[in-house]
Parts: C-alpha cells; structure tokens; sequence
C-alpha cells in the first residue's frame, strides 16, 4: 500500500478527522482495485459500507431536515450529493490537474497548515468554455475532499421580489457553516443575467457586493465552488475574492487522445485506429463533444451486431458532430 496514504489516514486518526478518515479509507480501496487487487479492494469496500450507510442516514434524516430553505416557501434553495455519487474521472492539461490537486492536498492538509498560520485555498473559481469539465470538476473537488457536494439551486433562489435573493444567499452561505460541504455555485452568471433581465441596476448592485461580502467572510470548513463560461460576464472584483481562479480550457490534442482512450477503455477496440489523425481531426471541441463521439461510435458498432469498435464507427459520429456544429453556425 502507498506510505504516502498510510501516513495520512494515521495523521487523521490521530486528529480524530472522520471526514478525512473516511475520505482516505475509500482512496485506499481505489488503489486497491486499481492496482488489480480486486479481492481485497472488495473485502476493505465492504467494510467501510456500515459507516458509510451511516452517513447517508444522516444525509436523508440528519442533515436534509436542515436544508436551507426560502422564508416564503420554504423551498429547499440547495440540493445535496452523496459523496459515493461524485463521478472524479478527468482528462485534463497538466497544469490544471496540478492546481485541483493542490486544492485537495492542501485541504488535506488543512489542520497541519493551521498550526502554521495558514489556510487552504476554499475559494474556487472556475471558468472556461462549455462542456470541458467545470461541473465535473466541482463534483471531483468534492469526491476527492470528502465533502457532499452541495449545489445551490437558482430556481429557488433568484426571487423578484425585493431583497429576497439576498437573504436566500445569506441562508446558503450560513447553512454552509453549520455543515461543512462543497458549495457550488454552478453557472453563476445567472446571478448577474437574472438582475439585467430585471433592469434594476439598485438590486443588481446589491447582488453583487452580497456575493463578494459572503465570499469575502467565508468562515465555513468547506469548500466554495463557482464556476461560470463567461469570465466577461464577472466583475473584475469578483476575481479577486477566490484563492484560486482556474480556467478549464479546451482539450489539446493530447488530451483529446487520452480521452478517447479512456472513453473506450471498456469496450473492444479493432488494433489499427489512427488515434492521433482521429484526435487532430477534433481539435478545437469539447470533453463533452469528444466523449459523445466515442460513446455514439461505440453504440452504432454494437447496434449494427459487431464487436470491435472501428475507425468508421468513430469518424462517422464525428462528422454527425460536424454537421451539427455547422447547422448550428
Ligand atoms: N475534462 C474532462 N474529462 C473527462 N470528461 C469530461 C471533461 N470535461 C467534460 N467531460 C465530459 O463532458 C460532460 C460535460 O462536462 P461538464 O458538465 O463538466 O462541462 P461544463 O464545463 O460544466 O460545461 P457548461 O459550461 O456547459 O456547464 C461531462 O459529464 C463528461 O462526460
Ligand atoms: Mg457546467
């Protein structure tokens, strides 16, 4: 097993950390499993399952029942995600990869850096263009630091009437430190679109420096996650609130590559595919784009009663992307 993850667990029994104790018992069942220890992976998976079943209790009975609500409705202005439901699989640029894994070791390391005065970065801002990973890296951010990934519902949270939407976003920012989660503030623009629809400048403003006041406060154990495509539609002061702005750009082709790999890493694949041709042909389009071609290419191959996915199954769900993508321009 990894020294580096038995010193941890250790140091987190040792702090009495069950978040991160449970957080590292399902790292080593991954290591487990991926090192093709399946048996025990299983055995040290099964173990875990009471105290996890526990925590899931807490989430249904616990927690849920203190979900922050609107004081009109009192409709739930968040939704929660059980940790075991974040999806952590990313192909991305190694710079970024680099950066989301400081932001979890340094969470990681959170109390270790306290004894020094210092604090992990829990502001998180990403950006960038549709479909590369903003959502899911919110989602991993969670699953790799423990946290339930709690996503902030706009629906019931934008309210026209007068000042609502600002004491919902106190309800949120304060429930978040009661119980310690990954805040996500998805496709935050929202805020700034729904106030210029309104064209009330007065409450735009409002939003706004109630955003950056929260942000700015931001006491709570966890996480605040915002992520938004359109880094025009942020205020610059916005930016400066976060203790780390991450752009998640376009796939290169060497990601591109690895993601159609990974993609169709558990189907059958013919041996003579021109990956990299294949990969310069999709320069320029999204994770999720790429991911929908291996998965359509891999759906016609065994509707059409073959085995092995092939270069036509793969070239033919792009140029369906392709037609798509110029209809659409
Ligand atoms: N970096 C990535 N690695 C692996 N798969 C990815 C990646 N980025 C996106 N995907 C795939 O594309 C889907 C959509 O990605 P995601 O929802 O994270 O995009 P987004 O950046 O949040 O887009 P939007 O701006 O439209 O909200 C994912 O569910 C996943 O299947
Ligand atoms: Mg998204």
């Amino acid at each position: 097993m990894n020294a580096t993850l038995l010193k941890r667990l250790f140091r987190a029994i040792q702090a009495g950390s069950k978040l991160d104790m449970d957080v590292l018992c399902q790292r080593i069942v991954d290591e487990e499993a991926k090192l093709g220890h399946g048996r025990v992976a299983e055995d040290l998976a099964k173990i875990l399952q009471p105290s996890k079943q526990g925590s899931n209790d807490q989430a249904k009975h616990g927690h849920l029942s203190r979900l922050p609500t609107s004081r009109r409705d009192l409709s739930p202005l968040v939704q929660d995600v059980a940790t075991e439901q974040l999806r952590h699989e990313m192909v991305l640029p190694e710079g970024v990869e680099n950066r989301l894994q400081r932001i979890e070791r340094e969470f990681a390391a959170r109390t270790r850096l306290a004894k020094h005065g210092l604090k992990p970065r829990r502001r998180i801002l990403l950006y960038g263009p549709p479909g590369c990973g903003k959502s899911l890296g919110a989602e991993r951010l969670a699953r790799n630091t423990g946290l339930p990934l709690r996503k902030v519902r706009f629906d019931t949270l934008l309210s026209s009437y007068f000042g609502e939407t600002m004491s919902n976003l106190r309800t949120v920012f304060d429930a978040a430190l009661v119980t310690p989660c990954a805040l996500f503030l998805d496709e935050c623009d929202t805020l700034a679109r729904s106030r210029t629809e309104r064209n009330d400048v007065g409450e735009v403003t409002r939003i706004t420096n109630g955003l950056l006041e929260m942000l700015e406060g931001f006491k709570g154990d966890g996480l605040v996650i915002a992520a938004t495509n359109l880094d025009s539609a942020l205020d610059p002061a916005l930016f400066r609130r976060f203790d780390e702005v991450l752009k998640v750009p376009l796939p290169g082709i060497e990601e591109i590559l690895r993601l159609l790999k990974v993609t169709l890493s558990a189907v059958d694949i013919e041996p003579r595919i021109p990956w990299d041709e294949l990969s310069r042909e999709m320069d320029g389009m999204s994770c999720s784009e790429v991911v929908q071609i291996t998965q359509n290419g891999a759906k016609r191959c065994f509707l059409e009663g073959r085995k092995k996915v092939d270069e036509s199954d793969l070239r033919h769900a792009l140029r369906e992307i392709n037609e798509r993508h110029n209809e659409s321009h």
